[in-house]
């Protein structure tokens, strides 16, 4: 949710804002903007629409733009439409400081009023600008560009990550953060800030994390950190291990298709050195501290939002089938809010691919207070949930950019999966057992390389209902959230409406929905309870419902029902929606192509969504 990056030092950092933006702009992409600051004086350039836009406006000014010392910008709208004026940076009332900010101010009204009584006056809709006036009025007053912000950031509620300039202080930036990320990159007679690594590994891979409540002054020589209150704060530089060309397309049009096409390989990743097949066994470095009160937990609540939040509501299958321990699952943005009842003998899994989800960090903080352990299941390494929890596993899916989540859910669910062994090996399952299910995961990456494989009947299916106004996507037990995901990746990217309900549920109401016109995506592996599945697509049949069926390779009987057969391998069935999902998340993708929407950045959507 909007993306941030700066830099001070001795090149032209205009080519590194730009290109940094542009790793950035999953985050948001609805405007963007670069401040640079030169000669004594502070430049503010900004653009509705894509960083490209940005990119053409500068191209069109005469001269060449260039600078050491500027900060960057894009942004996914909260307050005030996304327009050129409303784009980020924004100036202070004296237009000698520049502000750029992700997150929200909460009072930011009461603040616009008492400034506008002093005189201020505003020409943007946004919270940021205010806080860019606030930061201003402070520096009137104290002269200190980061006592002018820290005295700032005292007044406010609400959260952000900033970034400040001033022109007349052309030796340094002023950073902070309160609920969305901020890093620091630490290079050579040079320094960084972003909102993630992506947009400096180019030029640095020593980075220093903010905490919530620091302030962060950087010069071209080095920095140093301090709380509000302007306590000095001790960071250590951290090193970033990924590879460039994880953010990078590859040769694929997109990179939804990308990461569709690496879940052989990050399935694999999410179990390396960690399943044990000969011993039916896993290991898991980062929950061996808290092994004991995971054996005694009375329950695990899973909390998440989204697609992660379809992971839970698997893993709820997967924790009660395999270790036998009766699970919850909750969306975070309901848990944190509705007082729940939480004892110690809890234990609460957050999964998160971003690791910084707003809703997320809050239910985690929230079952913390109320003295129950809080584990993360989280991609992104060094990010807020894994840095405050008590623990976790990361799922090791690499940099996911497209803005809809693909891998980091087949990685979610494996990682479910190895815990809900391990756990339950710990509880009595026997050796023999767990071997047979550590085969299997084991043989989970070479069976998502074949359904990968056979490609052709999605895009068949695709460029068929290319026009559909609606879809329902069908299944039942671990299946039923693979429909609710299939549904979200089709919402998400081709923005046409659709809905997963469980199969049984569906004579309930959304039966009335069904004639010749409605495609109905039905999830029907060989399980226990197949015949029953029929049964709810044969009542689909009798109302001339258009059915695409998502079932194994050895089901015969589905061809006759079915009007489009997508065929997967088999597998236990709580393993299932791990191969499950990928036909849909094809399905989604081929069907976005066809209908030429923006597959890597859907409207309205960003990546990491930081604000409430
Ligand atoms: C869907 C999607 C979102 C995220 C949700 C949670 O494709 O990407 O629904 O799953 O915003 O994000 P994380 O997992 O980062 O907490």
């Amino acid at each position: 949710m909007c993306g941030i990056v700066a830099y001070i030092g001795e090149k032209n950092c205009v080519p590194i804002l730009l290109e940094g933006l542009q790793r950035l702009e999953y985050r948001g992409y609805d405007s963007a903007g670069l401040a640079l600051v030169k000669d004594g004086e502070l430049g503010v350039y900004k653009k509705a629409g894509k960083v490209a836009e940005l990119v053409r406006s500068l191209d069109s000014m005469n001269g060449t733009l260039e600078s050491t010392l500027g900060m960057g910008h894009t942004r996914w709208a909260t307050h005030g439409e996304p327009n050129d004026v409303n784009a980020h940076p924004h100036w202070d009332n004296s237009k000698e400081i520049a502000v750029i900010h992700n997150g929200i101010i909460e009072n930011y009204q009461a603040i616009k009023t008492k400034l506008l009584q002093d005189g201020h006056t505003f020409s943007t809709a946004t919270d940021t600008e205010v806080l860019a006036h606030l930061i201003g009025a402070m520096y009137e007053k104290v002269g200190d560009l980061c006592s002018a912000v820290r005295l700032a950031l005292s007044e406010v509620d609400g959260t952000y990550g900033i970034v400040v300039l001033s022109k007349r202080h052309p030796d340094r930036i002023i950073a902070a953060r309160k609920g969305s990320p901020i890093i620091l990159g630490v290079g050579e007679g040079e320094n960084f800030v972003a909102s993630d690594a992506a947009a400096i590994v180019d030029h640095t891979r020593q980075v220093v994390y903010l905490e919530d409540g620091e302030v962060a002054e950087l010069t071209r020589e080095g920095f140093r950190t301090m709380t509000i209150d302007d306590v000095r704060t001790e960071k250590v530089i951290e090193e970033i291990t990924f590879d460039i060309s994880q953010i990078e397309r590859g040769g694929y049009e997109h990179f939804m298709l990308k990461e569709i096409n690496e879940q052989p390989e990050t399935i694999r990743d999410a179990m390396r050195g960690r399943l044990l097949v000969d011993e039916g066994d896993v290991m898991l470095g980062g929950l061996q501290h808290v092994m004991g009160r995971l054996l005694s937990a009375r329950r695990i609540i899973i909390s998440a939002c989204g697609t992660s939040w379809h992971a839970g509501l698997v893993g709820e299958y997967i924790f009660e089938q395999i270790a036998k321990i009766p699970t919850e699952v909750e969306y975070a943005s309901e848990f944190r809010y509705r007082n729940p009842l939480v004892n110690i003998d809890d234990v609460l899994f957050v999964i998160s691919q971003s690791g910084e989800t707003a809703d997320t960090l809050a239910a985690m903080r929230e079952a913390k207070r109320k003295g129950a352990t809080a584990l993360g299941i989280v991609n992104v390494v060094g990010s807020t949930i894994a840095r405050e929890s008590d623990g976790g596993v990361y799922v090791h899916a690499g940099p996911e950019i497209g803005v809809a989540s693909t891998k980091a859910f087949t990685s979610q669910l494996t990682v479910i999966s190895l815990i809900a062994l391990m756990l339950a090996r710990q509880r009595g399952m026997t050796k023999e057992d767990g071997v047979a299910l550590a085969r299997e995961l084991e043989s989970l990456p070479e069976k998502a390389r074949q359904l990968l494989k056979n490609t052709e009947m999605i895009k068949a299916i695709a460029e068929e209902f290319k026009n559909a106004k609606n879809f329902l996507y069908l299944g039942r037990g671990a299946n039923f959230p693979v429909a609710l995901e299939g549904a979200l990746k089709l919402k998400e990217i081709s923005y046409i409406h659709a809905e997963g309900y469980p199969a049984a549920e569906m004579k309930h109401g959304p039966i009335a929905l069904i004639d010749e016109n409605m495609p109905v995506v039905f999830v029907v592996p060989k399980d226990a309870i197949y015949e029953k599945v029929i049964s709810n697509l044969e009542e689909v049949r009798a109302r001339r419902g258009r059915i695409i069926a998502v079932a194994n390779e050895d089901d015969h009987e589905i061809e006759g029902l079915a009007e489009f057969v997508i065929r997967v391998p088999r597998t236990y069935g709580f393993f299932g929606p791990i191969l499950n999902v990928i036909p849909l998340q094809l399905l989604s993708y081929y069907m976005a192509v066809a209908r030429g929407t923006d597959v890597d950045q859907p409207r309205n959507l960003a990546k990491s969504v930081t604000v409430e």
